[in-house]
């Protein structure tokens, strides 16, 4: 029997959804939730993401500040703005689109942002307190697979998880997240120096797959019945598109459903989960200058 398709569209509208009587809240007491998004350069990819974080925002009814920036932009120029945005108080979070230019050094400027206003869970102090199981701001892709997982009722408690990937983004904050007492899964991390990858791969109940390599999990590398995420995001030409390029992930989406038990498509599986969790983070912000939250 195929998979089934795990609908992310679905998922995180109804993330979104219970935003709104939070945000509206806020608003009665005279906040105005507001992001303030920092692109560095005209990367087409990076765009749509900024684009659609933004729209993403307003039809909760949040704000954002929309900061564009040439590609030659200095590290000392984006610092300055960094400032700007962390001592103003109508800005509740900030978030610098990445990557950035090569000749701007990124651990440098995820540091610069006031952790208060760190909606990616980036800043090393975020990492850190993530990593001790303290409350802090999780990344968003990462909570958005956890979200995932938990809706769709998917028992997490002992499974065994296989991350392919270990980026700061995703693999990493993941593979740490999964295994922390309230998921409780077994985690194994793969990446690029993985001898015989598919070995490790077959073993898991939950696969992850965020290395951004186009089909690189292929049908002999899962467990029948195992609940496979894709969260990687490839562009590959497509002459019959009307764009020249189609989305794909990192997983062989067709073979692969025939073994699953779960699936996430791409585009629409774990993308706008990631969206849905960077907007309860911006929300989390302001609702947290107001003082102690009791929920
Ligand atoms: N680039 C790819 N994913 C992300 C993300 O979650 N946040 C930021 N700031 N940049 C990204």
């Amino acid at each position: 029997m195929a998979a089934q398709i795990i609908d992310g569209k679905e998922i995180a509208r109804k993330v979104r959804e219970r935003l709104i009587p939070r945000v509206a809240n806020l608003q009665q007491q005279g906040v105005a939730p507001c992001l303030a998004v920092i692109l560095v350069g005209t990367d087409p990819a990076s765009v749509s993401y900024v684009t659609a974080k933004e729209r993403a925002l307003a039809e909760v009814g949040m704000t954002s500040r929309d900061i564009r920036l040439p590609a030659d932009t200095t590290e000392e120029a984006l610092l300055e703005h960094i400032r700007d945005l962390n001592g103003d108080p109508a800005v509740h979070g900030i978030l610098v689109q990445l990557p950035l230019p090569s000749h701007i050094d990124e651990e440098r400027i995820l540091m610069a942002i006031d952790p208060a206003k760190d909606v990616d869970g980036f800043h090393p102090l975020s990492v850190g307190n993530m990593v001790l199981g303290r409350k802090t701001f999780l990344p968003c892709t990462p909570h958005g697979v956890l979200v995932l997982l938990r809706e769709l009722g998917i028992p997490t408690k002992g499974a065994h998880a296989v991350v392919v990937g270990r980026s700061n983004i995703v693999g990493r904050p993941l593979a740490n997240l999964l295994s922390g007492k309230d998921i409780n899964a077994t985690v194994t991390v793969c990446h690029t120096g993985t001898r015989d990858l598919a070995s490790f791969t077959r073993q898991a109940d939950i696969l992850i797959a965020a290395v951004g390599r186009p089909h690189l999990i292929t049908a002999d590398m899962v467990k029948p019945g195992a609940v496979v995420i894709d969260v990687g995001v490839n562009r590959v030409e497509d002459p019959q598109s009307k764009k020249g390029y189609r989305l794909v992930g990192d997983v062989d989406f067709d073979a692969v459903l025939q073994v699953a038990s779960y699936i996430t498509p791409v585009p629409g599986g774990v993308g706008p989960m990631t969206i849905a969790m960077l907007l309860q983070n911006v929300l989390e912000a302001a609702e947290s200058r107001l003082g102690p939250v009791c929920r």
